[in-house]
Parts: structure tokens; sequence; C-alpha cells
């Protein structure tokens, strides 16, 4: 994934304020980076391999001339990170330059016909191809969107684009499948692949929808639909929403990190998104009720969301759901489950290819589907029959946190909706459930403050470890697996989250003196056996570390470390409080080794390769 911008500002020279919009969409890749502007019929370019300050320190971004720019911060798919692959790419003449988020699948062929006919292109990318299309187009039209708009049918797979061209006062923006937000402030007009890039200048928004194109002027914009003869066709501009983050939502505030900021504002997270609207859920819950099959698809940190709603499901509503991981979506179900399933995906950004698609599959076949997701006006929504979202504002930090507690909650108020119709649970029940559901802001918010220091200290104990075990039973191996997730991601450690039951059938024999093994072990049905598999590891001389109910005094006298937790009042729900430990602890271990965890290597906050 990328991060574009493209900025009209009608109050002095666009290039700082294209840096910082930069800034605030590094999250979505940091390969390279670039910035494009245009003034006095000439385009001005500065772009390098690294981090957009490492880059600003060196080359000075924000000397680049002129009121109209874009710029782009790299997630490298098509060539290897470097400046060459760095955007903005141009034409041959250099009149025109284009920031692109997405892939065109059919580059190779589009490069070979466009070498052939004498354009030469100097990266390896998918991108390049597209300025030089554009480049032929204009010798068939004046009009900057009409070009575009005429090259757009060639292009197969996933495309947000912005392009300006050297002597226009004029951006033209397209979308297919990747993001594109136009926001219209009072001191200029922008589009970028996510809200927070704009945030200090406009709250008015505007997403674009697939098959749109927008050309952007200091007076406003126009938009536009486009069809694959090329054609364009007049569409009034609809009513901008207008967001209610804050800048200060989507920048740290005063944390060092942005995943040390949203771990702590998962108690707020979590309360804003038990406000769900009843009818909302209850719309939502019959689709899941009146199909014979619920199969979920989801990836990373969202998929264990989706396991431990396996568990929520089945114990409150008695419905057994299959969990599939959505890059294995299509090949697993590759029969058509018919009309009597129902999809349920989940995603943070909702931009995740590898859900997209195995969801696509199935809506193919037939399957109605339903969503839950962060971001409103991503590409799973467009998708979904009905979709509920998640209230945990904008997350910045590649390791989702808050969006897993938001995740896990509203398919914690999903399982009891669905409990009541399927008569699993009485009314009582039902009412005793949401409102223990309701105290775990407040448990998580006395998690972090009593915890924290504790943690940290803690973390200093495992700074030379270089594997560890997470185990857990039942619901718990989905916080197992969540907390693996996390210190593997972020802190570059080895573990493995496993069935606390399974551990004995393979993974034990890593074990030695010394290894250090986390059990989740919350007080339910579960913790009688896991014991057992406590005593298993504490005989092989592992390190025992207990995450457990204060009150839990026979694996407190166990263990050689604890955690201890508060008693919760459902232990169907005790992931959203288990968990938070876990991801604290990931933390303080990245931090002391000495990595960055908003940007771990190798990743993406949203991942849209296949
Ligand atoms: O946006 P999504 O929820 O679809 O993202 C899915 C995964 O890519 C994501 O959860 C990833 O595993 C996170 N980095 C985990 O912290």
């Amino acid at each position: 994934m990328c991060g574009i911008i493209g900025a009209i500002h009608t109050k002095g020279n666009v290039a700082s304020l294209l840096r910082q919009s930069l800034k605030r969409l590094e999250y979505r890749g940091y390969d390279s980076s670039g910035i494009a502007t245009a003034a006095n019929g000439i385009l001005h370019i500065k772009k390098d391999k690294g981090k957009i300050d490492d880059i600003h320190q060196r080359l000075n971004f924000d000397t680049l001339p002129g009121n109209i720019g874009i710029g782009h911060t790299r997630w490298a798919t098509h060539g290897s990170p470097s400046k060459a692959n760095a955007h903005p790419h141009t034409d041959c003449l250099n009149r025109l330059a284009v920031v692109h988020n997405g892939i065109i699948e059919n580059y190779q062929e589009l490069r070979k016909n466009l070498m052939e006919n004498g354009h030469q292109l100097r990266s390896e990318t998918d991108t390049e191809v597209i300025p030089h299309l554009i480049e032929d187009a204009l010798h068939q039209t004046s009009r900057l969107d009409q070009a575009v708009a005429q090259i757009l049918p060639q292009l197969e797979g996933s495309y947000a684009i912005v392009v300006i061209e050297a002597h226009r006062n004029e951006l033209v923006a397209a979308r297919q499948e990747s993001p594109l937000i136009i926001g219209l402030g009072n001191q200029g007009v922008y589009c970028a692949s996510d809200v927070p890039a704009f945030l200090p200048m406009t709250r008015k928004t505007i997403v674009l929808e697939d098959d749109e194109l927008v050309l952007l002027t200091a007076q406003g914009a126009l938009l536009s639909r486009f069809n694959q003869s090329g054609d364009l066709s007049h569409l009034s501009l609809r009513l901008p929403t207008v967001v209610q983050w804050t800048i200060d939502m989507a920048q740290k505030g005063g944390y060092p990190h942005f995943m040390l900021k949203e771990i702590h504002e998962q108690p707020k997270a979590l309360q804003d998104t038990l406000r769900i609207r009843k009818p909302d859920l209850m719309g939502f819950t019959e689709i899941l009720h009146n199909h014979r099959h619920i199969i979920t698809f989801a990836a990373g940190t969202a998929f264990h969301a989706t396991l431990a709603a396996k568990y929520m499901f089945s114990h409150n509503a008695n419905r057994l759901i299959h969990n599939i991981i959505a890059s294995e979506g299509p090949d697993t179900v590759a029969a058509s489950p018919g009309e009597d399933s129902v999809v349920l995906a989940v995603s943070q950004s909702g931009e995740t290819i590898d859900t997209i698609h195995a969801v696509k599959h199935l809506k193919k076949q037939g399957c109605t589907v339903v969503a839950i997701t962060n971001t409103v006006g991503s590409s799973i929504t467009r998708l979904a029959d009905q979709v509920l979202y998640t209230q945990a504002g904008p997350e910045i930090g590649v390791a989702a946190t808050k969006t897993f507690a938001t995740q896990l909650a509203t398919l914690a108020s999903l399982s009891v909706y669905l409990g009541t119709m399927t008569g699993a649970l009485k009314k009582k029940e039902q009412k005793e459930l949401l409102e223990a559901l309701n105290q775990f802001p407040n448990i998580i918010q006395s998690v972090i403050r009593n915890q924290e220091s504790m943690i940290k200290v803690a973390a200093q104990e495992y700074v030379t470890k270089s594997d560890f075990f997470f185990l857990g039973r039942g619901i718990s191996t989905a916080t197992a697996m969540e907390g693996a997730l996390k210190i593997k991601e972020i802190a570059y450690v080895h573990a493995e989250g496993y069935p606390a039951g399974e551990s004995k059938h393979g993974a034990i024999a890593l074990v030695e003196p010394g290894f250090p093994v986390i059990f989740v072990a919350p007080n339910d049905s579960t913790r009688r056996h896991l014991e057992g598999n406590v005593m298993e590891m504490k005989a092989r001389g592992a390190r025992i570390v207990a995450i457990c109910s204060a009150q839990d005094k026979a694996l407190i006298n166990l263990s050689d470390q604890v955690i201890p937790l508060p008693q919760l009042p459902s232990l169907s729900f005790s992931p959203i409080c288990y968990v938070v430990p876990l991801q604290l602890l990931a933390y303080y271990a990245a931090i002391l080794r000495g990595h960055n965890p908003d940007q771990p290597r190798n990743l993406a906050k949203a991942v849209t390769v296949l």
C-alpha cells in the first residue's frame, strides 16, 4: 500500500503542506517518497529512497515552488525501493507527473507497447506506464481530465491516481479499488488516500467511488464517471461529509509512538463502539440468523478477532461459524457454499486485498456479504450488503491494537443478539451479558493504569530471549495468537501462539530451561485443563508467565511471573481485557530492542497485494 496526496493551495507554496501530509500518510508505506510541484510551466520534483524526514533533511522538499503539487509515500511492490522507482513518475517530456496507489496488473504489456512506440521508461514500476499513456492521449485532446479518462480503460488492476501537468492549475484524480478521498477547504482543495493527510486543512470530505474521476481546481471539484470507452459523464457533487476526527486524534497526542497512544485509547474506542445503534445491530444479526452457514474471512489481527468470535457465537448463540484466513478463502471454499451462506468479513482498513478477493469470490457465487470495518467508504463497504463500523478512530501504528478491541466488542455484541434470536439466551441473560460488556472500557482503563509500569519492567527480563510461546485454551487461543503476532511484528522476536493443549503434540520439543511460555489463563471453563499444560512446560524448565485473575492463587503459585488482572463480569469476552498486557509487552519489547513499533520493517498498515 502507498499513500498519495494532491493539493492546490490558494495561499502560497504547497510543498511544505504536501510534505507534512505525507508524514501523516507514512503509515501506509515508507520505502521511498517524493513530491512534484508545477510552477511557471515547469515540473519540479524531489524524490528518493527512505523515510520522508531523512529525505527532507537531504533535499529540502519545502523549497519546491508553486501552489499545486502531488506527493507519494511508497510501500514497494513492483521494483525495489530506490530513487528511480520512487514516485512521482513522469512522461518523456517531464510535463506530466503521476502518483499511484495500487497495482497495474498488465503493466508489462503496456510498457512493451509504449517502448516500441518510442517512449523512454526509467523505472521498474507498474506506475510509470500511466504518465506515458496520458502523454499520448494528450495528442487527441487538450483536456487533461479527458486524456486521463481515455487511458483508464487500458489499466487492469487497482489504482488511485493523481496527475498534474506543468502548465495547468489543476489536478486530475481517479480511482478503481484503491481509496481516494477529496477534501474541500477554505484555502485549498485536496485528494488523498486517507483523511489525516489533509485534516489540518479541512474536515469536509467526499469519498471518490470506483469509476469516478475528479478535476480539482482552486475553484473546487468537478466530479465525473468514466466508462470503458474512455468517456466522461458529469455527476453532481455529493454533499461533503464532515469527519469528526480531530487533528489530535490523528497525531500522537503526547505519546512517544502511535501504538502506545492507540493502546491507551482502547477504553474510549470500546465505549464508542459499544454505542452502535441497536437497529443496526439487529439488522446485521438478522442476516446472520437467516443463513445456515456463517463463514468469516479476515487476515492477521482481524482473523484472531474472528477466531475469538467462534467461541462467542458458539457459547452465546449456539451457532458454529467457519473461520477462514482470507488469503486461503478462494481455495478453501472452491465449491459454491450456496445461498444459505453468509460471509462475515472483518477488516480494519477495509482494503486488505486478500479479504476483498475472498469476499468477491463468494459474492459471485450468490452469498450474502456483511462486513465489520473501521473505515468509512473503504472498498469492503462497497461489496457488503450490510456494514457495521467499529468506532476506533484512525489507527496509525502498523500493529493493530484498538481496532482489535473494537472488532471483539462488535462481534461480542453480535453473539449476544444472535443468542437471543436463536433462543440460546433468555432476555435476562442477554441483558446481563450486555451490561457485562459495557463494563469492559472501565476494566481496560484500570488494567492499563495498574499494569503498564509492571509490564515495562517485565519486558526487560526478556530482552535477550529469542523465542516465546503464547499458550491459551478455548477463546484464549485467539488471545495467545494475537500476543504472539504482536511481539513478532514489532519486536522481531520469534513467537508462536498455540492452543495450549496442542503444544504437547510437537511444539514442546523446543522447550528447554528458561524458555519463556506465556499462559493466557482467565478463570473460565478451560482453566482446569490449562493447569496440566502449565505443569508440562514447568517440568521441562520453561519460565512460566501467567496472565490470570489476581484471585487465581493456584496458578500464581505455579508461575515464575504473574500479570494479575481483575475479575471479569463475563468470561466469554475475556480477550478484550487479556490482550492488553500482551500489546504492552510487545510494545516495550520493541522499544527495548531499539525498534520503531509504529513502522515495523517489511510491513504496511493495509496490505493491498495478494
Ligand atoms: O485492515 P485489516 O484488518 O484487514 O488488516 C489485516 C492485517 O493485515 C492486520 O491485522 C495485520 O496483521 C496487523 N499488522 C496486525 O497488527
